[in-house]
């Protein structure tokens, strides 16, 4: 399908400033040239705006919530309008909050035309915190749990449905930092998380087998990739490096697997920090892997 690639500069939900440069670096990083290089149809779309951001300490466990609500709010009409004229919306975060405005625009989107909805969640964290137990009030932790319908009426209700998914739509893959109370959240909403203990022990292929079972032709699969679900040795440009994360291969398994699924109709890539990158090589490696999960391959078969 058509792509349209959609900017959300800001890193107001993060706990580092820097994320708000991941749409650029990812332009700079040649994401456009790549997927049209493909033959897909790729437009543009610039940059959604919003508040800057105030820098301010926790109020009742959230920072800058009412600035979180504007950008989500931003994203998620950029991202229907992207659905509703047939097209496969990418958003370049940004930090991983704005999550919060896509899976509100992909769950409705679902709503609307009867898809059945597959979110895969690549990332080192499970982001399934509350403004009572979060450890830092930085909403990039909490946008799963905005989409179950834990969290403030302004993020929960953003797509007019609440909660705009249930937990067994969701899979999470690569986590490996969880805080304690946020993990008795997961297991009482009962997520299904491939955690980096799984993969170790299973493999990556049939982790991301299990993750894609059921998904079919009434699919919409979301994927939302957070760039510190990889090893920080290969993917240092990112405010919350979390080692013992995928390599090189096995993140590559990972978006060659979804692309044979066939069914991605949405995309995050969120998190990217060009201020703590070196030579923007985790945008490049960003855009090395998206090319991957647009279908090009190393195999000698097909
Ligand atoms: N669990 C930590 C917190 O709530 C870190 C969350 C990191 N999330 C992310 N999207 N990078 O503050
Ligand atoms: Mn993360
Ligand atoms: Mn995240
Ligand atoms: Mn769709």
């Amino acid at each position: 399908p058509p792509v349209s690639l959609i900017g959300a500069p800001t890193d107001i939900g993060a706990g580092h400033r820097g994320a708000s440069m991941g749409p650029e670096a990812m332009r700079i990083a040649g994401l456009g040239e790549a997927l049209i290089a493909r033959g897909i149809d790729v437009v543009d779309r610039g940059d959604v705006t919003g508040p800057r951001n105030p820098w301010l300490p926790p109020v009742d466990g959230y920072r800058h919530l009412n600035e979180v609500v504007a950008w989500n709010r931003a994203v998620m009409e950029a991202l229907s309008a992207e659905f509703r004229a047939g097209r496969m919306p990418i958003l370049l975060g940004g930090d991983h909050c704005l999550a919060i405005g896509s899976l509100s625009a992909v769950a409705r989107h679902c709503r609307e035309t009867g898809k059945k909805l597959r979110v895969l969640w690549l990332d080192a964290h499970s982001d399934f915190n509350t403004h009572e137990v979060t450890p830092s009030g930085n909403i990039h932790g909490m946008p799963v749990a905005c989409a179950c319908g834990l969290g403030p009426d302004a993020l929960t209700g953003l797509g007019g449905h609440v909660p705009a998914m249930r937990p067994d739509q969701i899979r999470q893959i690569g986590i490996r930092s969880v805080d304690p109370p946020e993990k008795k959240l997961i297991q009482q909403y009962g997520l299904d998380v491939y955690d980096m203990r799984y993969i170790d022990e299973v493999g990556m292929k049939r982790t991301m087998e299990a993750a894609l079972d059921g998904v079919g032709a009434d699919t919409h699969l979301h994927v939302s990739f957070d760039v510190d679900f990889l090893d920080p040795s290969i993917a240092p440009g990112v405010g919350t490096t979390v080692p013992g994360g995928p390599n090189y291969r096995e993140a590559q398994l990972v978006m060659e697997m979804i692309a044979d699924s066939g069914r991605m109709g949405s995309l995050d890539i969120m998190e990217l920090n060009p201020a703590l990158d070196s030579h923007n090589r985790t945008a490049e490696l960003a855009v090395d892997l998206v090319e991957s999960l647009f279908g090009k391959s190393t195999l000698m078969r097909d």
